[in-house]
């Protein structure tokens, strides 16, 4: 039996446009992964979708005077529209407003609370009372304590990048009415993460061979010590906390939605459900996220390395029958021609308008080939033209359509028969044997900076090859060798 394999992308907020970041960090990598795999023959499935809820979204709709739903329908299309084009082989790319979604991940916290595994807390939070809400830390605008710039955000100041606490603001105001916020009390369920550190810790000692900047950022949470997790919040969008559960625990669940860091990674589930039903096989998903053996491997951007290597992980544990992630593969990030990218200052290389002026392959090569795997990395548009005519044009490009052309001109289109080998046939045969294993392994291993430069210089060889054999003077001279060049080359095509 084939390896069962589950391979998910973060799932992209659908509140913008996909960029060369989200690229390079979670969706290329996979991508890549997922083809060799099944090309391999492995019984390999590939998830994602569109995250559709959370402040962020919230935010655009209030600006934009549309609805939430406006917002995550628009983006939802184009980005799966720009994934397609981009080649992005998903077996199924879902979306976290749809009714399976809010099913299946009301049902989770469901079991989490009936489990009696969170904790009930009633605390003080900022709440406008003109527009009659809770303010999440982003509504909430005032002045920076440290450099006096009006708009700072409750979370952080975005001139100065300090981060902070809405307290901490000067003459703080609702962002959406600018009404003054007042302090009232308000009833949340938490995840009480310390007591799963000892577990979690266990199992991630158990995975030395994980990436170490994920690994690093792993320990230095476990070494401040895990805390309790709001997964609950007060917002009119999202997933809405199921009555009979509020009930249970004399709260009232009006205006009270999942935290969407708690629903998006059940997204990953509610997604292969919905693939096994399109499949017409409802329970086909079990065989892959309720089988121990499967493994299943999360590919995501750095900052979403707590989210998947702890509390999605805690959650899967404590409702049980769930595979964990057997890896989590995370890249840092990609700078845009040193500097930094950024979705709300319009920083960025949109993929949807890339496609509009250049070919898809020379994209992907050239972030394959600079993959932030180990450290940040940045894209230039000299680096990026450099790929595309030097590499893939002039040698693997070159390589191939000398060989096509020459089969088709002389051996009227068929490769033909080889003859006797001599010491570079054999260089050649042997680096041709060799190259699967080796490349395979360096995909397996997460390192695809190394497979794309490794594949290069096989091709890089070749066509030296080609060179040195001189198939176009062989042609009249030896044509026995000259069979015997282009079959090879066939063979590597
Ligand atoms: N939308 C998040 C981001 O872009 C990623 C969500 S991943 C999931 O950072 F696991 F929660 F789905
Ligand atoms: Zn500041």
């Amino acid at each position: 039996m084939p390896e069962k394999i589950l391979v998910t992308s973060a799932l992209p907020y659908a509140n913008g446009p996909i960029h060369l970041g989200h690229l390079a960090g979670a969706y290329l990598p996979a991508d890549i992964f997922v083809r060799y795999h099944r090309l391999k023959g492995s019984d390999i499935i590939y998830i994602c979708g569109s995250d559709e809820h959370g402040v962020p979204i919230m935010l655009k709709a209030r600006t934009e005077n549309v609805s939430p739903q406006q917002i995550v329908d628009r983006y939802h299309e184009m980005n799966k529209k720009s994934f397609e084009e981009f080649g992005m082989s998903f077996d199924y790319y879902g979306r976290t407003s749809s009714t399976v979604h809010h099913e299946v991940s009301s049902d989770f916290f469901r079991t989490l609370a009936e489990k009696g595994e969170f904790i009930l807390k009633t605390e003080e939070q900022l709440y406008d009372p003109k527009a009659k809400i809770f303010l999440a830390d982003r509504f909430i605008k005032g002045t920076c304590p440290a450099c006096s710039n009006p708009d700072a955000y409750g979370d952080q100041c975005e001139k100065c990048g300090t981060s902070l606490s809405p307290k901490e603001l000067i003459n703080p105001r609702s962002a959406i009415t600018d009404a003054e916020p007042v302090a009232k009390e308000t009833t949340h369920w938490y995840l009480p993460l310390a007591k799963y550190q000892k577990q979690l810790e266990k199992w991630i000692d158990a995975h030395p061979e994980w990436k170490s900047n994920v690994l690093g950022q792993i320990q230095s949470w476990f070494k401040s010590g895990l805390n309790d997790r709001a997964v609950t919040r007060d917002l009119p969008w999202g997933v809405s906390i199921p009555e009979d559960v509020a009930k249970k625990y004399n709260v009232d669940a009006e205006g009270k939605v999942l935290y969407v860091w708690f629903d998006a990674p059940i997204g990953y589930i509610s997604a292969t459900k919905e693939w096994a039903q399109a499949k017409g096989n409802e329970n086909l998903w079990k065989e892959y996220w309720q089988n121990k053996d499967t493994r299943l491997v999360h590919f995501i951007g750095k900052d979403n390395i707590v989210f998947h290597c702890i509390i999605f992980p805690a959650m899967l544990m404590v409702h049980g029958n769930f595979v964990l992630p057997q890896n989590v593969p995370a890249n840092e990030f990609l700078n845009l021609e040193g500097n930094k990218l950024s979705t709300s200052r319009n920083y960025a290389v949109w993929l949807n308008d890339y496609l509009q002026k250049f070919e898809v392959d020379s994209l992907r090569y050239a972030l394959a080939c600079n993959l932030p795997e180990t450290k940040d990395a940045d894209f230039s548009w000299k680096e990026f033209q450099a790929r595309h005519n030097n590499e893939l044009a002039d040698i693997l490009g070159n390589f191939i359509n000398r060989t096509l052309i020459f089969a088709h001109k002389y051996f009227k289109g068929k490769v033909p028969d080889a003859g006797q080998t001599d010491n570079l046939d054999k260089e050649l045969i042997d680096k041709i044997i060799h190259a699967p294993a080796a490349l395979g392994k360096l995909i397996d291993n997460y390192q695809n900076r190394f497979y794309v430069r490794d594949l290069m210089e096989l091709a890089r060889f070749a066509n030296k090859y080609f060179n040195d054999k001189e198939p176009w003077k062989t042609r009249n001279s030896d044509p026995q060798v000259c069979a015997t060049t282009i079959h090879l080359c066939c063979l590597l095509y």
